[in-house]
C-alpha cells in the first residue's frame, strides 16, 4: 500500500527552481502522468519521490508518513530512469536480479523471482541475452523487470518509452497499464507526450515551469483546460483572444465576429480565451444561419489528410483556424476556397486571461504540426 503526498515541495538548483512550491496527491493503485514541456521540472519530481533529490521546501510523504529523511533504497520504490541504464555487460537475468542481489536475497529465491518478472513482461528465452544484444522495445521491457522486482509499491516511469517507435509504444503502454493494474502499484509516469497522458493515465498533472497548472482525469483536461497553456498542450486547439461584450448576454467578440459561449462569473469587456477544438468545427452550407450556432468564415489554406479524418487550415480573418473533418465531408473542400464553419456554443471553452497578463502565444493556434 502506498500513497503519495507531496507538500509545498521546492527544488532550486543554484538560482534556478526547478520545481516550485508543488503539491500533488496519488492515491493508492492510481496512475498520475506528469506531462509538460522541456526543462519543467518532471524528472526532478520523479527524483524526489524516490528520494535522489532531497526538496529544499516542503514534504514528500507516503501514506501520510513524511520520507523526506529517508534514503531512496528505503523507500520501496521502484524506478525506470529516462534512459533505461541498463548494465550492458549484463545478461538480462542479471539485470532484473541486480537490486535482489544488492539486498542480498538468497540465489534460489532470486532465481524465482527473475523467472515471475521475465515471464510478466514477456522476456522468456532472452534471460542470457546481454542488454547491448537487446532492441528497445526490449531493453525497456528489462528495465521495467528489474523495476519491478523488488515489488515496489511505488513505480515511477520517467519517459520509459520515448525511445522507440510508434507501433511498440502503443503496445508496451498498454502492457505498462496492465501490469500496474494487476499489481495495484501506485505509479507516477512522466512523458512529454500529451497523447500518450491521455491514453494511459487515472489523472494527469499538466507542468509547466516547476509548478502544477491544471490536474484531473483525462476527460476532465481536455474537455475543461483551465488556461491557454494546457488547452494548447493537451490536444490540438483553437485558441481565439475574445473581448466579453455581455456576460450576462453569453456574447463574445472575436476579430469583429459576434460569437456565444457560455460566460458565467465574466465581466464585460474582460479579455478571455477561446478555446474550439478542431473537432468541433463543423462545416456547413451556405444560406441561413441555424439557429444558435456560430458562424465562421474563412478560406481554406491547407488539407492534411489524416487517415479517418481531414485537418484543415482554415484562414478565418487572416488567422489559421484548424478543422476536422470526417473523411466523407472532405471531398467537398478545395484550397483557396471559402468555407463555412459553425461550432456549438457550449463547445467553446471560455479561459480567463491570466493574472500576470496575457501571453502572446495565447493568439494562435498550436504551433504543434498535426
Ligand atoms: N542537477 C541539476 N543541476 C542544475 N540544474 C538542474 C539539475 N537537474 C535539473 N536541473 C534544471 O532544473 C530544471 C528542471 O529539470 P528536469 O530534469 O526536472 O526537467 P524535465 O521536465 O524532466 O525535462 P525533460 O522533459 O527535458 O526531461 C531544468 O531547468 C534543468 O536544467
Ligand atoms: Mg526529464
Amino acid at each position: 500500500m502506498a500513497r503519495i503526498t507531496l507538500t509545498g515541495v521546492t527544488r532550486r538548483f543554484g538560482a534556478a527552481v526547478a520545481v516550485d512550491g508543488l503539491s500533488l496527491d496519488i492515491a493508492q493503485g492510481e496512475l498520475v502522468s506528469l506531462v509538460g514541456g522541456s526543462g519543467c521540472g518532471k524528472t526532478t519530481t520523479l527524483r524526489m519521490i524516490a528520494g535522489f533529490e532531497r526538496p529544499d521546501t516542503g514534504e514528500v510523504a507516503f501514506d501520510g508518513r513524511a520520507v523526506n529523511d529517508v534514503p531512496p533504497r528505503k523507500r520501496g520504490v521502484g524506478i525506470v530512469f529516462q534512459s533505461y541504464a541498463l548494465f550492458p555487460t549484463m545478461t538480462v537475468a542479471e539485470n532484473v536480479a541486480f537490486g535482489l542481489r544488492v539486498a542480498r536475497w538468497p540465489e534460489a529465491k532470486i532465481r524465482e523471482r527473475v523467472g515471475e518478472m521475465v515471464a510478466l513482461t514477456n522476456l522468456g528465452g532472452m534471460e542470457q541475452r546481454y542488454a547491448n544484444q537487446l532492441s528497445g522495445g526490449q531493453q525497456q521491457r528489462v528495465a521495467l523487470a528489474r523495476a519491478l522486482a523488488r515489488r515496489p509499491t511505488i513505480l515511477l516511469l520517467d519517459e520509459p518509452l520515448s525511445a522507440l517507435d510508434a507501433k511498440i509504444r502503443l503496445r508496451l503502454r498498454g502492457e505498462i497499464r496492465k501490469i500496474q493494474q494487476d499489481l495495484g502499484i501506485t505509479t507516477v509516469y512522466v512523458t512529454h507526450d500529451q497523447e500518450e497522458a491521455l491514453s494511459i493515465a487515472d489523472r494527469i498533472a499538466v507542468m509547466r515551469d516547476g509548478r502544477i497548472e491544471q490536474v484531473g482525469r483525462p476527460e476532465e483536461i481536455y474537455a475543461a483546460p483551465r488556461t491557454d497553456f494546457v488547452a494548447d498542450f493537451i490536444g490540438i486547439s483553437n485558441l481565439l483572444p475574445a473581448r466579453v461584450v455581455s456576460a450576462a448576454a453569453g456574447e463574445l467578440e472575436w476579430e469583429g465576429t459576434r460569437l456565444r459561449a457560455r460566460l458565467d462569473g465574466r465581466r464585460d469587456g474582460e479579455v478571455v480565451t477561446l478555446s474550439v477544438r478542431p473537432e468541433k468545427l463543423a462545416m456547413v452550407p451556405d444560406g441561413p444561419p441555424a439557429a444558435g450556432l456560430n458562424r465562421l468564415e474563412g478560406i481554406v489554406e491547407v488539407i492534411t489528410f489524416l487517415g479517418p479524418i481531414v485537418r484543415l487550415e482554415v484562414a478565418v480573418h487572416g488567422r489559421p483556424v484548424w478543422v476536422d473533418l470526417p473523411h466523407a465531408q472532405s471531398h467537398a473542400v478545395a484550397r483557396k476556397k471559402p468555407i463555412l464553419l459553425a461550432f456549438a456554443p457550449e463547445d467553446g471553452v471560455v479561459i480567463p486571461s491570466r493574472a500576470d497578463g496575457p501571453r502572446t502565444e495565447a493568439a494562435s493556434p498550436s504551433r504543434r504540426t498535426p
